[in-house]
C-alpha cells in the first residue's frame, strides 16, 4: 500500500514524528526488555575476535556511525576507523584479517558505500550490515545482517532511519563489549535501561515542535548558520548542518565545539546564527565556555540543552530549545530532535520543497 502522509503537511514531518514509535519498535529487535540484556542476531562468526572495525557510509548514516565510533571506542576498546564511502577505497585502506566492516545505510543501495562494502569483502572483512530495507542490495551481501524497523522514509532528507540506525549500533556496541569481558552484567543492565527510556525521550522532544516553528524566522533570513557540538554530540552538529543545507538551502555548517577558535570564530557576527547542543554532562561546562567565546564576538545563539543547562547557561542567548534532561548514551537521538525540526521549520518558512529539495536523490546510485 502506498505510503500516505496522513495529518501532516510532508512526509518529513510525519517521519519526525514516528522516531518514538520507530526507534521503539527498531529496539525491540536488539533488545530484552525485562531481562535487561542486550540481544542481537545470531552470528556464524566469533565476535569476540573482532580487534578492529572499519565504518563507511554517506550523508546522515555517516553521521550516525560517527556517534557509534565513540561508543565501540569507549564501550568495547575497539578501535574503529571511519571514512565517508566515495574516499574509502582511494586511500587504499589497510584491512588487516580479523576486522569487521559495518556499513549503515537507510535504502542499502548508494552506490559507494556498496562499492566499499565489496571491496572490504574482498580483502577479507566480516560485513556487518545497518539497513533499513531488508531486500536491498547491502542486505543481501552482509554477513550479518541489523535491519532498522524504521518503515518507508519518503523524504528525502532522512530522519528517523538515523535514530533508528543509533538505536541499533549503541545495542551492537553493548554486545560488542560484553564479549570482549568489557562490560559487566550490571552495566548491561544500565545501558539497556537507558535504550529503553529512548521513546519516552523523543517524545518529550517532539513536544517542543511549537517553540521551535516560533523560533524559526531568527534563522530563516541568515545565509551562514553555525552548529556545534563536542563529543557524540559533534555529529549531531554535523547533522544539524547538513539538515539545514538540504532542506532550507542556507549554508551550514558543523564543527566541533573547541576547534572553531581555530577558524570559523572569524566567521562570528550578529548575522550568523550559532546553534548550541550541549545536554548536561561531563562535556556541558567545556562547549558552554565555547559559547561564551561566540557571544562574547556579537554572536547569536541558540542553545539546545535541558533545563539544568539552561538555568545554567541560557542567559544571554537568542533562544533557548529545552530537552528532556538524558543521560548522555541517549543524547544524540533525542538531541537529533531539534535540529530536525529546526531545519523542517526554516524550510517551511522559506517555503521549499521541503520533501523533495532540488539536486538531491532519496538514494545515489551513481559513484
Ligand atoms: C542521500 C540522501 C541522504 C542520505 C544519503 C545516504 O544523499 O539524500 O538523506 O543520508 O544519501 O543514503 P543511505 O541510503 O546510504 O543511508
Amino acid at each position: 500500500a502506498a505510503v500516505e502522509k496522513g495529518n501532516y503537511r510532508h512526509f518529513m514531518q510525519k517521519e519526525i514524528f514516528e522516531q518514538p514509535t520507530v526507534v521503539a519498535q527498531t529496539l525491540s529487535s536488539y533488545i530484552r526488555p525485562l531481562e535487561q540484556t542486550v540481544a542481537l542476531p545470531q552470528m556464524d562468526f566469533d565476535l569476540s575476535a573482532i580487534d578492529r572495525i572499519t565504518i563507511v557510509a554517506c550523508g546522515t548514516s555517516f553521521y550516525a556511525g560517527m556517534v557509534a565510533k565513540y561508543w565501540f571506542e569507549t564501550f568495547a576498546r575497539v578501535p574503529v576507523d571511519i571514512d565517508v564511502a566515495s574516499e574509502f577505497r582511494y586511500r587504499d585502506p589497510v584491512l588487516q584479517p580479523g576486522g569487521l566492516a559495518l556499513f549503515i545505510s537507510q535504502s542499502g543501495e548508494t552506490a559507494d558505500t556498496l562499492a566499499a562494502l565489496r571491496h572490504c569483502k574482498a580483502n577479507g572483512q566480516t560485513i556487518a550490515v545497518v539497513v533499513n530495507v531488508p531486500t536491498s542490495s547491502m542486505a543481501r551481501e552482509a554477513d550479518l545482517l541489523l535491519p532498522t524497523h524504521a518503515g518507508p522514509e519518503i523524504g528525502v532528507a532522512s530522519t528517523k532511519a538515523f535514530t533508528c540506525q543509533l538505536a541499533v549500533l549503541a545495542a551492537l556496541a553493548a554486545h560488542l563489549a560484553l564479549k570482549k569481558g568489557k562490560l559487566s552484567a550490571d552495566e548491561e543492565h544500565e545501558i539497556v535501561r537507558h535504550l529503553i527510556e529512548a521513546p519516552a525521550a523523543l517524545n518529550a522532544a517532539l513536544s517542543h515542535d511549537d517553540d521551535i516553528a516560533a523560533m524559526a524566522h531568527l534563522i530563516a533570513p541568515a545565509r551562514d548558520v553555525l552548529y556545534l557540538g563536542r563529543g557524540p554530540d559533534y555529529p549531531l552538529a554535523m547533522e544539524g548542518a547538513l539538515k539545514l543545507k538540504e532542506i532550507s538551502y542556507i549554508h551550514a555548517e558543523g564543527y566541533a565545539s573547541g576547534e572553531m577558535k581555530h577558524g570559523p570564530i572569524a566567521l562570528i557576527d550578529e548575522s550568523v546564527p550559532v546553534i548550541v547542543l550541549a545536554p548536561s554532562g561531563p562535556l556541558f561546562e567545556k562547549t558552554v565556555s565555547n559559547m561564551h567565546e561566540v557571544m562574547a564576538r556579537g554572536g547569536k545563539v541558540v542553545l539546545i540543552s535541558d533545563a539544568d543547562g539552561i538555568a545554567e547557561a541560557g542567559d544571554g542567548c537568542m533562544a533557548t530549545i529545552e530537552m528532556p534532561k538524558v543521560h548522555p548514551l541517549i543524547a544524540p537521538l533525542v538531541y537529533a530532535v531539534p535540529v530536525q525540526l529546526l531545519a523542517y521549520h526554516v524550510a517551511v518558512a522559506k517555503g521549499t520543497d521541503v520533501d523533495q529539495p532540488r539536486n538531491l536523490a532519496k538514494s545515489v546510485t551513481v559513484e
